[in-house]
C-alpha cells in the first residue's frame, strides 16, 4: 500500500512543480512536458520504493508477534518503558488493546504459568469472577499457606501479598499494583511500635494481620478479625496484652472478652468514616434490615449492629439468617458476594461522613483487571524481602494459623 501511495504523491507533488516553473520561464509547452516528468517520477521513486520494501516488512514483522496472538499486540517499546518505570508507577502502565478478552487471557495466563489468583472480597467484581479463591484475611492467608502453585497473584494490598511471600519463600508472589497499600497498617510504624513495646516489656503482642512485616516481626502472635477474639481469649486472664494496630477492633474485643488490653491508636480510613446518623435513617426506612457491620467500624456504629464479623462472617450471615434486606457496614465490593449467592435480597451499602454513597477502599481499587492480566504476563511487580526479616515475620503467622486450626477455623 506504501508502495504504490507514496510515488503517486511524491510524482504528482513534482509535476505540479514542475508544470509552475516551466510556464514561468515560457521556454517549452508546459501542459505537454509536465505529466512526461511526472510519470518519470512516479516510476523512479516506485522501483527506489520496492526496493526498500522487502527490507522494511521483514524489519516489521520481526517486531510483531509472530503468532498472531492479540495478547502480545503492544508496542515493544511501551513495556521496556513501563518495566523501568515501574517502582514510580507501582504497575505496568501499558495501553491494552481493548478488544483483548482478558478473561480468557488470564485463564490461558494461570494454566500456562501454574498460577493461582486469590481476591480479597474488596476486590472490584471482575477480579472476583476471574479469582481461585476469594476470602477474608484468614482464608487468604491459610490458601496462601497450602498452594503448591508456582506463582501466587495477590488481588488484594500489599499486607496480604507480603504475608503470602513470608509463608512462599519458595514462589513467585505478584500484586497487581505495588501501591495498594492499607491506611491500618501505615498507621503503624515498626520503629515507633518498637518503642512502644520497649516501654511494656512484660506485655505479650497481638498484632491484626493489616500491617507490615516489620510490625509482624515485633509481635507475638498474628490476628484476623476472624479469630482474634479466641485468640485473645486462649491467653490466661492475667496475661497483660498490646493489641495494635487498630483500636475499634482492639475495643470490640476489650468488650467481648472483658479484657483491658493496651491499644495502639490506628484506625482504618474507610470503616472509621461510616455515619452513624445516616444508618439510622436507614434503618428506620427499612425496619425489617439487619444491620450487619465489620469490627474496624467505630463503637457507636457496631453498638446500632445485629451482626459483627470478618468479611466472611457477614457474607455467611447474610447468606444464612432468613432477612431480606441488610444495611452492610464494611467495603462495598463484598456485596458482589452477597448479591451473587443471595439474589433475592436487598443489600444495601451503608454511607460513610461524607457526600458519597457508598465506601471504597482506595487502596483495593487501585487494583484493575488489566493491571492483574499485565502482571500475570510479565510476572511483575513482583514482593521481594529480605530473608531475616522474613524468618521473624513469619514466627507469629504460623503461630496464628496453629491456633485457628486448633479452633477448628
Ligand atoms: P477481613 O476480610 O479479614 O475481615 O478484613 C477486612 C479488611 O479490612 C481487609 O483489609
Ligand atoms: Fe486497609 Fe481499611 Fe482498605 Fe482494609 S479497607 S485495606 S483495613 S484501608
Amino acid at each position: 500500500m506504501l508502495v504504490i501511495f507514496v510515488p503517486q504523491v511524491f510524482g504528482y507533488a513534482i509535476a505540479v512543480v514542475a508544470t509552475a516553473v516551466l510556464q514561468s520561464h515560457k521556454r517549452f509547452a508546459a501542459g505537454a512536458v509536465a505529466p512526461l516528468i511526472s510519470s518519470l517520477v512516479v516510476v523512479a521513486t516506485y522501483l527506489l520504493f520496492a526496493a526498500e520494501a522487502p527490507e522494511a516488512e521483514e524489519r516489521h514483522a520481526r517486531e510483531r508477534p509472530d503468532d498472531g496472538d492479540r495478547k502480545r499486540e503492544f508496542r515493544p517499546c511501551n513495556i521496556d518503558i513501563a518495566r523501568q518505570k515501574i517502582n514510580d508507577t507501582g504497575f505496568l502502565d501499558v495501553d491494552i488493546d481493548v478488544s483483548v478478552d482478558l478473561f480468557r487471557e488470564i485463564e490461558k495466563l494461570k494454566k500456562e504459568k501454574n498460577a493461582v489468583v486469590l481476591a480479597h472480597y474488596y476486590q472490584e467484581p471482575d477480579i472476583q469472577d476471574v479469582a481461585d479463591f476469594i476470602g477474608d484475611s484468614l482464608g487468604l492467608a491459610q490458601k496462601a499457606a497450602e498452594t503448591d502453585a508456582d506463582i501466587i497473584v495477590f488481588a488484594g494490598v500489599h499486607f496480604m501479598a507480603e504475608t503470602a511471600k513470608i509463608l512462599n519463600p519458595g514462589k513467585k508472589v505478584l500484586l497487581p499494583d505495588l501501591k495498594a497499600g492499607c491506611s491500618l497498617s501505615d498507621s503503624a510504624p515498626p520503629e515507633l511500635f518498637k518503642l512502644f513495646k520497649e516501654k511494656h516489656p512484660d506485655h505479650l503482642v497481638i498484632t491484626y494481620i493489616n500491617c507490615s512485616a516489620g510490625m509482624k516481626a515485633l509481635s507475638d502472635i498474628i490476628c484476623t478479625s476472624s479469630n482474634a477474639q479466641r485468640i485473645v481469649e486462649s491467653l490466661p486472664k492475667e496475661q497483660p496484652i498490646i493489641f495494635a494496630p487498630d483500636r475499634n477492633l482492639g475495643a470490640y474485643i476489650n468488650k467481648q472478652s472483658g479484657r483491658n488490653m493496651l491499644l495502639w491508636n490506628g484506625a482504618c480510613m474507610v470503616h472509621e468514616i461510616f455515619s452513624l446518623e445516616k444508618i439510622t435513617k436507614l434503618k428506620i426506612r427499612h425496619p425489617n434490615a439487619k444491620v450487619i457491620a465489620h469490627p474496624e467500624c467505630e463503637a457507636p456504629v457496631l453498638a446500632v449492629a445485629d451482626y459483627i464479623g470478618s468479611t466472611t462472617g457477614l457474607l455467611k450471615y447474610a447468606q444464612s439468617n432468613a432477612a431480606q434486606e441488610f444495611i452492610v457496614v464494611t467495603e462495598t465490593g463484598i456485596l458482589h458476594q452477597m448479591q451473587k449467592s443471595s439474589p433475592g435480597k436487598t443489600f444495601i451499602p451503608a454511607p460513610p461522613n461524607n457526600s458519597c454513597a457508598c465506601n471504597d477502599c482506595p487502596h483495593m481499587k487501585l487494583n484493575t483487571l488489566e493491571k492483574l492480566y499485565l502482571c500475570m504476563e510479565y510476572e511483575l511487580p513482583e514482593i521481594t524481602m529480605d530473608e531475616a526479616l522474613r524468618i521473624a515475620a513469619k514466627r507469629p503467622i504460623d503461630k496464628m494459623l496453629e491456633l485457628s486450626a486448633n479452633f477448628g477455623l
